[in-house]
């Protein structure tokens, strides 16, 4: 029932809309979109309140979350996966470790987990997993250098080579400038990066980013303290490896870490965030930007209805998916899932 409400018949779509750009019109000046319609409200995340975990997009007709912090404190080692037109979820198999910050991604209908931060201590792990949904199975595959070894990091796939950039090395450890790459088809981690590809221009940790045609993006995220936000968008060409990382001129309008990111068409969109320094903003923030990758600019959107840190999200269709979260800076989280239309 609920799945298809939003599927008007298409002469009350019009009015709809009519209205919406009536509302809109006064804001056109601010580059400002208001429609609060893009929200809709899914069926909660069974494992509850919850935080610091990964979603992947598994198929047209599924997603995943892996891992994550319960509103207790709690690392878990639970794989969720939820059925898009059933609006239902399904415990699957678990990791053989509690898992939060999770590295994943998704290639050919299996989910990758390179590394993240294991145990109640948060620590960077190098251990890598692969699941397999027919046989309802977590096996382990080569593991990144110990050196290497972080959780937090963005991953974007190309060319069935998931690429990882960024990340913190633990709990209370560092925000690096790593880059590493996986292939999913030798099964081996790439050793012949060229250097000037090895390396994002800065530390970060907690930032969004992915792949778009034939870039790795990386999008702001903290350096060190919680506080330390940045804006800038780093950019590879995996196309051309040897000319190294590049520094867009778009910079995020309201630097943050902790956003979940997805990808439409050729633009990353931004959601909430941590480190939110107002006081009624209980550290998070509400915000929605967009980054156009064609043309190298950000834009507002209306905001979340629910602000949250630490979720994470995937575009299924053309629609992004934003299971759970942080409410406030540190555990409070929500089981809250939404799903926002562009
Ligand atoms: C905060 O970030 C800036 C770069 O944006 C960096 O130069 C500075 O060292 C960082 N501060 C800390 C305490 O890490
Ligand atoms: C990616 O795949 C395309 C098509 O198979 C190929 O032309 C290209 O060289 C590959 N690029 C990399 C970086 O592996």
């Amino acid at each position: 029932m609920a799945a298809n409400s939003s599927f008007l018949a298409q002469p009350l779509r019009l009015i709809l809309l009519s209205f919406v750009l009536a509302a809109c019109a006064g804001n056109a000046h601010l580059g400002l979109d208001t429609r609060q319609s893009a929200w809709k409200t899914l069926a909660p995340v069974p494992a509850g309140a919850i935080h610091e975990h990964s979603t992947v997009a598994l198929s047209t007709t599924q997603l995943a979350i892996i891992g994550g912090v319960l509103q207790t404190g709690g690392v878990i080692d639970s794989v969720y996966i939820y059925d898009i037109p059933k609006d239902s979820w399904q415990k699957v198999a678990s990791l053989p470790v509690t898992i939060n910050h999770a590295n994943a991604a998704a290639v050919d209908g299996k989910i990758y987990v390179l590394g993240g931060m294991t145990g109640a201590s948060w620590a960077g792990t190098p251990k890598c997993w692969a699941y397999d949904p027919p046989s309802n199975k977590w096996t382990s595959i080569a593991s990144m250098t110990t050196s290497e070894a972080r959780g937090s990091a963005v991953a974007g796939v190309y060319n069935r080579t998931i690429w990882l950039a960024s990340g913190k090395t633990g709990s209370g450890g560092e925000s690096v400038a790593t880059v590493s790459a996986y292939d999913v088809i030798t099964g081996q981690w790439l050793t012949s990066i060229p250097e000037k590809a090895k390396r994002i221009p800065g530390g970060r940790d907690h930032g969004g980013g992915g792949v778009i045609g034939t870039k790795f993006y990386q999008i702001a995220g903290s350096l060190g303290p919680i506080s330390n936000r940045t804006d800038t968008v780093f950019v590879l060409d995996l196309e051309d490896l040897a000319k190294g990382w590049i520094t867009a001129k778009g910079r995020m309008p309201t630097p943050r870490r902790g956003f979940a990111t997805a990808v439409v068409g050729k633009k990353f969109y931004t959601f909430g965030g941590e480190g939110n320094p107002s006081p009624e903003s209980k550290g998070v923030f509400k915000e929605v930007e967009v980054y156009d990758t064609e043309t190298d600019t950000w834009a507002s959107l209306a905001p979340m209805n629910i602000p949250r840190h630490g979720s994470s999200a995937a575009a299924v269709g053309g629609r992004i998916y934003i299971p759970g979260g942080g409410t406030a800076s540190g555990t409070p989280a929500t089981a809250a899932f939404d799903v926002f239309t562009p």
